[in-house]
Order: C-alpha cells, then structure tokens, then sequence
C-alpha cells in the first residue's frame, strides 16, 4: 500500500529513531546495484526487529532467509558481545553480497551463513543437536512457512520468540480459494501458531514504506 499518509509516518518514525548508518545504507545500495530483489524489511521494520530482538535478550539468533543481510545486521546488533547469529540462504549470490555487507557493518564475527535449502539447514541443526536459539526470524519463501515453524520449535527452549514476516500480504491470507501459493502457505502458517499449545502467539499488522503486511509473534511456553 503507498497511501501517503503510511508512507509519510514511516518517514517520520525512520527520521526520528534511526540515525544515518552507512553499514545499512550500503548494503541497501548493494540491492539495488545487482539487481536481487528488493524485498528486505524496511528500516523502520528493522528497528522494530531489533527491538523485538533485544527484548528477548538472546544470545543466539537464528534467522531463515538472509537475502543481502539487512535485516540480519539488525537482528545481530541486539546480541551482546559473544553473542551468535545463524542465518539460513538458498542462494548462493545473496550469501556473498551478506557476507560482504556483514563485515563492513564489522559483525563477521557473530553472524554464520548457511548457504543451502533452509528445510535441509534446520533439520541438519535439529539432527545434530545445536543449542537452542533465544530468538528465530523467519523470512524465506513463503509455502513452507508452517514446516519452517515445526522446525523452529525443535531449535527453541520455554522463552524463545518466533518473529514471523509477510503474515498479511494485503490481507490475501483471507481468501481460503486463493491460487496464490504464498497467501496459501501463510495463511497455514498462520493457522498453526494459532493452534499450537506450545506458543502464546498473534500477528501484528503493519503499514508504511512497504506494503500493508504484518509479523506474527510466537512465544514458547
Ligand atoms: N530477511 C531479509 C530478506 C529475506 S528475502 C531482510 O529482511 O533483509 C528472502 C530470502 O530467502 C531470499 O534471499 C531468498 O533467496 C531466500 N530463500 C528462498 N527460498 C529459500 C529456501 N528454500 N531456503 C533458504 N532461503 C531461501
Ligand atoms: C516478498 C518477500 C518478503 O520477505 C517480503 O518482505 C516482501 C515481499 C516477496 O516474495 O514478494
Ligand atoms: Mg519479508
């Protein structure tokens, strides 16, 4: 949604809360300048992130769908010094544009990339008994959203917060005959975390800069 109206108060919160950040800047620019999609959260959602991040105080972060590592500077930024980030990327060009972007914003340190199908990425790390995560971002492709969160369950401990983006979509999750296969994996989605006893959990909707969507929030019991 572009109404004005949203997109002047995303600019309002963006000029008040988030100082000119040259690490963030550059890897917005390094989207543009090779042309993968442009469909990272927006600097207001960022901050947004990062606070839901912080709140949690995590010491490791697991995020499934890097792209060009925008949202991942954020969410590595609430980590405190020996503090680990995992994040998950199909694709191997997105993984060398966030490597680089990463280690100008200097978090090379505790950000890890998984190159690979995430599904494959999340069952290795359940398989091989990895450390709960304090807080997961899930960002893929949206049709395995629902498997991405029965995953993210088994890598969680009684505390964890589950963020999820895209849960609204302009409101298409509400069409049960959609045709639209990420609508329909959302919508799943949406209704799992609402069914799970092992969650508290509701979606917030969101407007602004990007299009009228929202993000579910999961805590595990
Ligand atoms: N979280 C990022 C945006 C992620 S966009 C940000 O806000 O800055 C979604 C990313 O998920 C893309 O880079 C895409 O290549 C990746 N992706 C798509 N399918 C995937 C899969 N099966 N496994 C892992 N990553 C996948
Ligand atoms: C799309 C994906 C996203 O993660 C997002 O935040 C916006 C759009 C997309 O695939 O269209
Ligand atoms: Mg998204």
């Amino acid at each position: 949604m572009s109404s004005s109206i949203f997109t002047d108060v995303d600019q309002y919160i963006h000029e008040l809360f988030i100082p000119e950040d040259e690490a963030l800047n550059k890897t917005m620019n390094s989207i543009s300048e090779t042309g993968i999609p442009s469909i990272s959260v927006s600097y207001t959602q960022g901050k947004m992130l990062f606070l839901l991040a912080k709140m949690s105080k995590p010491k490791r972060i697991l995020e499934i769908g890097t792209l060009a590592g925008f949202s991942t500077i954020w969410l590595a930024r609430a980590l405190p010094s020996d503090g680990v980030l995992v994040t998950l990327e199909l694709e191997q060009q997105h993984a060398d544009i966030a490597l680089k972007n990463i280690e100008n914003a200097g978090l090379s340190d505790k950000v890890q990339i998984l190159v690979g199908p995430a599904g494959e990425s999340l069952d290795q790390m359940i398989k091989g008994k990895t450390e709960p995560f304090d807080f997961i971002f899930i960002d893929a492709d949206k049709p395995p959203y629902a498997e991405y969160f029965k995953q993210s369950l088994k890598l969680s401990k009684p505390g964890t917060v589950i963020v999820a983006d895209n849960v609204v979509r302009e409101g298409r999750i509400l069409d049960k005959a959609t045709t639209d296969e990420d609508a329909a994996g959302i919508a799943r989605f949406n209704k799992l975390i609402s069914e799970t006893p092992e969650v508290d959990a509701s979606i917030l909707q969101t407007v602004g800069e990007k299009m009228h969507d929202g993000i579910a929030i999961a805590i595990v019991k």
